[in-house]
């Protein structure tokens, strides 16, 4: 259930920086309502990712992020996005609006090793390091500018709440 005083804390990032494990924490250890969007489409459609992007498209899979992401501002305090959120441009527009957006990022060559023939991430499946490359860069403009504070996720998770609770105290 929503606590109605939070303003939802959003994570985004690129595929692999840990936005599960990160969000799955924080919830746990604040007695905070949690949801894992990518987990939230799934049950939503009853298809996986592949499956959505195979069928509808990726501009498709983005309508439902989009549709889904709305829901879930109302009905959890804390969400993981998936990697590409901030493709679609409806859902970038609503994430600028939004307070407390983190941005959890890490070396790209550990990114790499975690996601590297991941066949359920079709944005990484197959995908050479240069190429991954190429598909981050053109996203940390768009991460920047929705965030308020970009962690690092090679910090242990008690770091990582320390500061995002500290952060939250400063306004
Ligand atoms: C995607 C990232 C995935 C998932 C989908 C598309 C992307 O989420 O939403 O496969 O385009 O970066 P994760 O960041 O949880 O892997």
């Amino acid at each position: 259930m929503k606590n109605d005083n939070l303003d939802p804390l959003i994570l985004v990032g690129f595929m692999g920086t840990g936005k599960t494990t990160l969000g799955e924490y924080l919830a746990k250890n604040n007695n905070l309502s949690y949801v894992d969007l990518d987990a939230y489409i799934v049950e939503q459609q009853q298809k996986t990712i592949p499956e959505i992007f195979e069928q509808d498209g990726e501009s498709g899979f983005r309508k439902l992020e989009h549709h889904c992401l709305k829901e879930c501002i109302s009905r959890f305090d804390i969400i993981s996005t998936g990697g590409g959120i901030i493709e679609g441009n409806d859902s970038f527009e609503l994430l600028k609006y939004l307070k407390h957006v983190i941005w959890l990022d890490c070396d790209l060559e550990v990114i790499y090793d975690r996601i590297k023939n991941d066949s359920n991430r079709p944005n990484a499946n197959n995908k050479s390091l240069f190429e991954l490359k190429s598909l981050y860069s053109s996203r940390v403009s768009r991460y920047n500018e929705i965030a308020f504070i970009k962690l690092n996720s090679n910090k242990p998770l008690s770091e990582l709440q320390h500061v995002i609770m500290e952060e939250l105290m400063c306004e």
